[in-house]
C-alpha cells in the first residue's frame, strides 16, 4: 500500500519535470544573478471585489474515484441570506519578481501573485467559488492543475477546508463556504489574519510554490474594518482604514524564498524531499527586496512566512543595529491579550504569522529602516545558528517631511481578553496523545507511519481540551499545523514557551533547538474529518499527514 502510493507520487513527479527543475541546485542557480535591492516599490495585493450572487453547486466533482463515500460531500449545502460572494480564477501568468529580471511563468489566483486578498467580516459568510483554468500541459513543469483550497486559521466544515484529496482538476470549479462566526461564539477566538493555499495530494508544495497562495483578513465589531476611524468605543482603532475598494496602512506581508534560473524562470528540483531553500534575498508580496515608502505615522504589518520549508528571524534595523519591533499584536490566526511591547525578532517558520505594528513616527525623517533576516539556512533539516547580520529583505523608507502626519489609531492595552485560559482548559484535560515526527526511507513519518488517507491517527472529541506532545526525530526541525485548532503552547523541552509563543497559535516549530514541545488543544464546532501535518510542504507530500476526525 505504502509502496504503491510513495512510487505512484515518484511517477507523478518524474513525469512533471521540467528541463529547468532536473538535477539543479537551486542555489548554484541564483548565485550568478545579480540584481539592484531596493529598487521596485513593494506591491500591495489587491482586494478581492464581491460579484453577483451564484447558484451554488449541488455536488462536489471529485477526481479520486477511490474516496471513501461518507466523505463525498456535496458542495454549500445552505447559504445564509447575507453571504458575499466572490470568484477566483487559478491560471498561468507572468509576473516579475523583479525589475532586472524577466518575468517569470507563474500559477496564481486571478493569475496574480499573491492572489487577491479576501476581506470578511465576522456574521458575515462568504462563498467562494474557485476555477481551475491551470494548463494541463504546461511546459515549466512545476505544478500539477488539480487542486484543493485551504483557507489556513479559517473555521470552516470539513467539506470546506479543503482537504487534500477533495481536489478538483483543469476546468472545474469548487465552491467554499466561510461561515466567520469565532470558534464557540467567544470574541477571543475571532479570526483576523488567515491565508489560503493550495492543498492538493501530493503537489502542495509545487503548487504552493508556482504561486498559489493569498491572504485572507477578517475583521468584527472591535478590529473593525474602519479600523482608525471607527467612531464605535470599544472599537481597537489599530492603524489601518478602507477608503473606497483600498485598505491604508494596514499591509499585509507574504515572505517567501525562491530560485529563478538566468531567464528568470523558478529553478525547483523535484527530487529534493527535505524542504525547498532558494535565494536568500527572499521577496516580499513577490518582489524580491523591495522599497515601501511610510509616512511617519503608525502602520500595521501582516507578515506570514509563506515559503515551502525556510524558517526565518527577522530584525527591525536601522543605521546597521537592530532596534525592537514596537508590538506584536498577534500571533497565526489570533490577536493577543495584550500587546507586546519591544519585540527584539520575530522567529517563524512556514505558515508562521505576526501581525505587528511600527510607528515610523519613532524614526527621523528620511530614515531608512530594514528588515532582515539573521537566520541561516541551506538545507532542509533545519536552520544554522542566527548570523550577525544577514539579508534585508525590505527597506521602508522613512518619508522626510519634518511636520508629522495625522495618526488617529491607537494600540489598546487589552486587545482579546482569555476567558478560556491555558490554566481553565488544562483542568478539563481527559487525553494525552504523542506524535513522533520522523523519516523513513526518504519520507516523512508521524508515529512511524506514512499518511493514508483511510487512516485516523486521532479522533478528539469537540470540547474536549487535550495536551498533545509533539516530538522530532534525527535532528530536523518541522513546523507542525493542526487544522480548525486554535491552541496554545504549554512547553518546549518543559521549559515555559517564549513570550510570542503564549498566544493562540496554528502551527508550531518542533526540533531546532528543542526535543519536545506540548500543546494544549481543543477541538469546537465541526465533527468530520481534517488534516493535521508538517507545513514543511515537500514533508507534508512525502506523507508528514495524518487524518483528525472529530467527534461529537
Ligand atoms: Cu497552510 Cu494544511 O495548511
Ligand atoms: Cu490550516
Ligand atoms: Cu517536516
Amino acid at each position: 500500500m505504502v509502496e504503491f502510493k510513495l512510487s505512484r507520487r515518484s511517477t507523478l513527479r518524474t513525469g512533471m519535470l521540467g528541463g529547468a527543475a532536473l538535477g539543479l541546485n537551486s542555489s548554484q542557480a541564483q548565485s550568478q544573478i545579480t540584481l539592484t535591492p531596493f529598487m521596485d516599490p513593494l506591491p500591495v495585493p489587491p482586494i478581492a471585489q464581491p460579484v453577483a450572487p451564484f447558484e451554488t453547486k449541488a455536488d462536489v466533482p471529485t477526481t479520486n474515484p477511490d474516496r471513501s463515500t461518507a466523505y463525498h460531500l456535496s458542495g454549500p449545502r445552505k447559504v445564509a441570506d447575507n453571504t458575499v460572494y466572490y470568484h477566483v480564477e487559478q491560471k498561468q501568468a507572468y509576473h516579475k519578481f523583479h525589475s532586472q529580471l524577466p518575468a517569470t511563468s507563474i500559477w496564481g489566483y486571478d493569475g496574480i501573485l499573491p492572489g487577491p486578498t479576501l476581506i470578511t467580516q465576522s456574521g458575515i459568510p462568504a462563498l467562494v467559488r474557485f476555477a481551475n483554468h491551470l494548463p494541463e500541459n504546461d511546459p515549466v513543469g512545476i505544478g500539477e492543475p488539480i487542486t484543493a483550497i485551504h483557507r489556513h486559521g479559517g473555521f470552516q466544515a470539513p467539506e470546506d477546508d479543503g482537504y487534500p484529496l477533495d481536489t478538483f482538476a483543469h476546468g472545474q470549479t469548487r465552491d467554499y463556504y466561510y461561515p466567520n462566526a469565532p470558534e464557540l461564539g467567544l470574541s477571543e477566538n475571532e479570526l483576523s489574519t488567515l491565508w489560503y493555499h493550495d492543498h492538493s495530494i501530493d503537489v502542495t508544495a509545487v503548487n504552493a510554490f508556482r504561486g498559489l497562495f493569498g491572504f485572507s483578513m477578517n475583521f468584527d465589531a472591535l478590529d473593525s474594518l474602519a479600523g482608525e476611524d471607527d467612531p464605535y468605543p470599544a472599537a481597537f482603532r489599530l492603524p489601518g482604514m478602507m477608503v473606497g475598494a483600498k485598505r491604508f496602512y494596514d499591509v499585509p506581508l507574504m515572505i517567501a524564498d525562491r530560485s529563478f534560473d538566468a531567464n528568470g524562470q523558478f529553478v525547483y528540483n523535484s527530487f529534493d524531499h527535505d524542504g525547498f531553500i532558494g535565494d536568500p534575498r527572499l521577496s516580499v508580496n513577490g518582489k524580491i527586496q523591495p522599497y515601501f515608502d511610510v509616512e511617519r505615522r503608525k502602520y500595521r504589518f501582516r507578515l506570514l512566512n509563506c515559503s515551502n520549508a525556510r524558517m526565518m528571524e527577522l530584525f527591525l534595523v536601522v543605521n546597521g543595529k537592530a532596534t525592537p519591533i514596537h508590538y506584536v499584536i498577534g500571533t497565526e490566526v489570533s490577536l493577543l491579550e495584550k500587546p507586546m511591547a519591544n519585540v527584539p525578532s520575530l522567529r517563524m517558520a512556514s505558515a508562521e504569522r505576526f501581525d505587528i505594528i511600527l510607528d515610523f513616527s519613532r524614526f527621523a525623517p528620511g530614515a531608512e529602516v530594514y528588515i532582515e533576516n539573521r537566520m541561516l539556512q541551506i538545507n532542509g533539516r533545519k536552520p544554522e545558528d542566527l548570523i550577525a547580520t544577514g539579508p534585508r529583505i525590505i527597506k521602508f523608507k522613512v518619508s522626510s517631511s519634518t511636520t508629522l502626519p495625522t495618526d488617529n489609531s491607537s494600540v489598546p492595552t487589552v486587545l482579546r481578553t482569555v476567558t478560556e485560559s491555558p490554566a481553565y482548559l488544562l483542568s478539563k484535560v481527559k487525553v494525552e496523545r504523542t506524535f513522533e515526527f520522523g523519516r523513513s526511507n526518504g519520507a516523512w513519518t508521524i508515529n512511524n507511519e506514512f499518511f493514508d488517507e483511510n487512516r485516523v491517527i486521532a479522533k478528539p472529541r469537540l470540547g474536549v481540551p487535550e495536551i498533545w506532545t509533539f516530538k522530532s526525530g534525527g535532528g530536523w526541525s518541522h513546523p507542525i499545523h493542526v487544522h480548525l485548532a486554535n491552541f496554545f503552547v504549554l512547553s518546549r523541552d518543559g521549559k515555559t514557551p517564549p513570550l510570542l509563543e503564549r498566544g493562540r497559535k496554528d502551527t508550531v516549530r518542533i526540533g531546532w533547538k528543542e526535543k519536545d514541545v506540548k500543546v494544549l488543544v481543543q477541538f469546537n464546532g465541526y465533527t468530520g474529518r481534517y488534516a493535521f501535518h508538517c507545513h514543511n510542504m515537500e514533508h507534508e507530500d512525502m506523507r508528514m499527514m495524518g487524518n483528525i476526525e472529530l467527534q461529537p
